[in-house]
């Protein structure tokens, strides 16, 4: 069971022109999705399926009153065809409410995504879902690929049904083909971080970590360079070497590289990888811990985004920097009250060694000035108090600049992804300061620990440089139940901004 297995467990998809919606019915399929609305008076069909009824003797209506779908969003049912489609199975989705204008794309996501649940052991699904146009084709495909995202590999006995093999989306919307293959494109970014984040820390460790860093940003067209404990001691790497120190398994710091001739902009984007933070010294409840695994999700969207970008070409300059670590407690691990140097040169005094992500990050933040970035992104799950102020799958984004951080947040909505815009109070910075050091990792205030943490991460940021930073410590793990296309486990969360950012400042 070794982590390098490709991403493979999220099917393929592909798209076929319709001319008409009526094909839908006689599409050779093992499972035709369909989507349904609240009427005024039952369930009524979405655009896309309106040959159905028709095909099933006017009674969609009675059939689907009858196994109590209503037409809201999250609804699934399977319903068996006996004949008047060609696909033996009918898989209907609510929608919700029909728009006033164009279908929402994060609808479309989650409605696929929830089909695509439903539908593991089924060899191939069409969806025929509302895709007049081409980004709706997309969302289709993205949320039907990542709802069919399964990690089964420690899984030896019990239920294995297979996820859903084949996606086809019926659109013939203009450019469908391209919104298509960009889907897969990321789809298969986000599924690679999942399993990077799923994977036990037994079996990823830094330097295992770096290694499938090479090996899928190499396959990628990506340059890949690592630097190992020796180099990080040499290079003035102060933090990450002493959040690593106290591990059996060394630290590593990764740039991945893509330049593209004709990009007029820059962008590093920085990802905090602690492969597992048990706290350190300052050791974490049990209860806290079962789930530090996903503590390199920053890290992984990184890499899944370097990866995207590549995958899709984008005019834009783009550097990656994976911040890797394992936060352990021994005898070689820092101590409360130690003090390092940053690779800025900054002293550091550790007050807390759970507040781990931060003294990597700003090695990684001052590393990416060396790149001569016009910004800077980092993202990590960096606090529990991004939880307590937001929940489990809002990220909070901070920035040094107002323009960059609203551009965030709207390019993150537009993906369907939760964050919102959160303030850098000046009055919290005091706190931070040491009697001995630059600056202390930890505030003596608990509250507004999301923002204290910004600013720490703040005074590390490169002069000019124009910098945002995404705490996604809730959404990088999802530890209830499965809904939309998000599984349970690791969600590749902020991957998918991370590719609409360069998107957006790729000419
Ligand atoms: N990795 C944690 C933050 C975290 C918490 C991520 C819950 C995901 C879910 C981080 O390293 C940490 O321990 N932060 C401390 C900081 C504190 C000591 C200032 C925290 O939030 O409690
Ligand atoms: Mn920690
Ligand atoms: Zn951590």
């Amino acid at each position: 069971m070794r982590a390098t297995q490709a991403a493979t467990s999220i099917g393929r998809v592909t798209t076929v022109r319709l001319n008409s919606t009526d094909n839908a019915v006689s599409f050779d399929t093992d499972a035709l999705v369909v989507g349904v609305h609240i009427g005024p008076d039952g369930p009524r069909p979405a655009p896309g399926a309106e040959g159905l009824d028709e095909a099933l003797g006017g009674k969609l209506a009675a059939t689907l009153d009858a196994v109590g779908v209503k037409g809201r969003p999250g609804e699934v049912a399977k319903v068996p065809t006996f004949g008047a489609l060609t696909a033996p199975l009918l898989v209907v989705v609510g929608l919700g409410d029909a728009p006033d204008g164009d279908y929402d794309a994060e609808t479309l996501r989650r409605a696929a995504g929830i089909a695509a649940r439903a539908l593991a052991g089924t060899g191939r699904a069409a969806f025929a879902l509302p895709a007049t146009r081409a980004r709706q084709a997309g969302a289709i495909a993205l949320g039907g690929l990542l709802g069919a995202y399964s990690f089964t590999r420690y899984r030896t006995v019990g239920d294995r049904q297979a996820p859903v093999g084949e996606l086809t989306v019926l659109s013939d919307a203009e450019g469908a083909e391209d919104a298509v293959r960009r889907a897969v494109t990321v789809a298969t970014s986000v599924s690679l971080v999942r399993d990077l984040v799923n994977t036990p820390p037994s079996d990823l460790w830094p330097a295992r970590f770096a290694e499938i860093a090479q090996e899928s940003g190499t396959a990628a067209g990506l340059s890949v360079e690592v630097l190992d404990e020796r180099e990080l001691k040499e290079g003035g790497y102060g933090g990450i070497v002493a959040v690593g120190q106290g591990s059996v398994n060394p630290p590593r710091l990764v740039r991945l590289a893509y330049g593209h001739p004709e990009a007029t902009t820059t962008i590093a984007f920085v990802g905090k990888g602690i492969t597992f933070d048990s706290g350190g010294l300052s050791l974490k409840p049990t209860t806290s811990m079962d789930w530090m695994k996903s503590d390199m999700g920053g890290a992984g969207a990184v890499l899944g985004a370097l990866v995207a970008i590549a995958g899709l070409g984008l005019k834009v300059n783009a550097i990656g920097y994976l911040c890797l670590a394992e936060n352990m407690p021994s005898g070689t691990a820092q101590r409360p009250s130690d003090v390092f140097t940053s690779f800025a040169g900054k002293t550091v005094e550790v007050l807390d060694t759970d507040a781990e992500g931060r003294l990597v990050l700003i090695d990684g933040i001052a590393r990416a000035g060396q790149d001569d970035p016009d910004l800077i992104v980092d993202v990590a799950t960096l606090t529990g108090a991004q939880i307590v102020a937001l929940g489990w799958r809002t990220a909070g984004v901070m920035a040094n600049d107002d323009a960059l951080r609203e551009e965030v947040v709207e390019i993150a909505g537009a993906e369907g992804e939760g964050a919102w815009g959160m303030p850098l109070p000046e009055d919290l910075r005091k706190g931070l300061d040491s009697p001995v050091a630059d600056i202390a990792n930890l505030h003596p205030e608990r509250f507004g620990g999301m923002l204290t943490a910004a600013i720490f991460l703040r005074e590390f940021v490169p002069d000019g440089v124009r910098w945002a930073h995404i705490d996604m410590a809730g959404p990088a793990f999802n530890k209830g139940e499965p809904h939309g296309y998000t599984p349970k486990g690791g969600t590749g969360a902020i991957t998918r901004t991370l590719v609409g950012l360069a998107e957006r400042y790729a000419g």
